[in-house]
């Protein structure tokens, strides 16, 4: 299926030959093939839950490819705080612009607004669901780093239970053939659902409680933390808070080329002594998020063929 017109909500939704597609795209963008696909369109920009990467690192993308950019950083300021719904603001500002992204703290918010709007939705974040747009950069980080997707055994290390980003990576591996070791505490493990459909995907995938169980041959080791804003109760936060904390003694132990990754933003869980190895690519990685958001929104709004 083309880009064009196509709301990006869910890595349900794609192949791996959407996600090679978006990776060239986004190479394309980095080296300068590709530029002002955005010239004379306007993109929505709505954020009804916090951000500082995926705002501001979207903005950044719309100006840098001529776009023009309306929205909000927080609800507060929109017209939901005298009342009105959600659908209703996706009704209005619909006819404002040519592509609209949203987050939202509800799960399945960003489809709602997908199925009321009549320009591509660009789903920003969705409560603990799914983060697809920071799953495209952490592609795309991992092939510039190793030249291939294919096969690589990954790490995820964290709030497996809440954290988005780690929910649509996950599925956006299987479709590479990965092999992933999930490490976390009891409660906060992979959702049973992306297990079943990993297993159903035939992908082989192990479950530890600590970094130093999940052996000597990472390519990747994806660090999250633990996401406070997602627990009804805060002792139940308080108990798995601070359980990890990867320091470059970690690195040397997971055999030390592992590459370190992280969605930001970070608390407690990398300690910045890691930040000097050379196996520490989280703020390149960030800085991936310009060309890879440049490039989807070139592909959806057909600025990109
Ligand atoms: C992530 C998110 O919002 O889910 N942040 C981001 O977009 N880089 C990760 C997080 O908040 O922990």
């Amino acid at each position: 299926m083309g880009f064009a017109g196509r709301s990006i909500i869910s890595l349900h939704d794609m192949t791996a030959g959407d996600l090679n597609r978006i990776i060239e795209a986004t190479y394309d963008t980095k080296s300068g093939r590709e530029s002002g696909f955005l010239r004379g369109k306007t993109i929505a920009v709505m954020f009804f839950e916090p951000s500082t990467r995926t705002r501001l690192s979207f903005e950044s993308a719309i100006q840098r490819s001529g776009g023009t950019v309306i929205g909000f950083a927080n609800p507060t300021s929109s017209s939901q705080s005298k009342g009105e719904s959600f659908a209703d603001t996706i009704r209005t500002v619909t006819g404002y612009c040519d592509a609209m992204v949203i987050r939202h703290p509800v799960e399945g918010s960003a489809r709602l607004a997908s199925d009321i709007a009549t320009v591509p939705v660009v789903n920003a974040g969705d409560g603990a669901n799914q983060h697809p747009t920071q799953t495209f950069l952490d592609l795309f980080t991992m092939w510039e780093s190793f030249g291939r997707l294919d096969g690589l055994h990954i790490g995820m290390l964290g709030d497996l239970k809440y954290g988005r980003t780690v929910h649509s990576l996950a599925t956006a591996m299987s479709m590479f053939g990965a092999r992933m070791t999930f490490i976390s505490p009891h409660t906060l493990q992979m959702p049973d659902m992306i297990k079943r459909e990993l297993t159903e995907a035939g992908i082989g995938f192990r479950e530890v409680r600590q970094p130093e169980e999940a052996g000597d041959d990472l390519d990747v080791l994806y660090v999250t933390r633990i996401q406070r804003e997602r627990f009804g109760d805060p002792q139940e936060y308080e108990s798995v808070a601070h359980s990890f904390r990867i320091t470059s003694e970690t690195v040397r132990s997971l055999g030390g080329r592992v590459l370190v990754m992280h969605p930001l933003p970070r608390v407690d869980e990398i300690s910045e002594d890691v930040d000097l190895l050379p196996n520490a690519i989280y703020f390149r990685q960030a800085h991936n998020g310009i060309p890879t958001r440049q490039a989807l929104l070139g592909l959806v709004t057909g600025g990109i063929s």
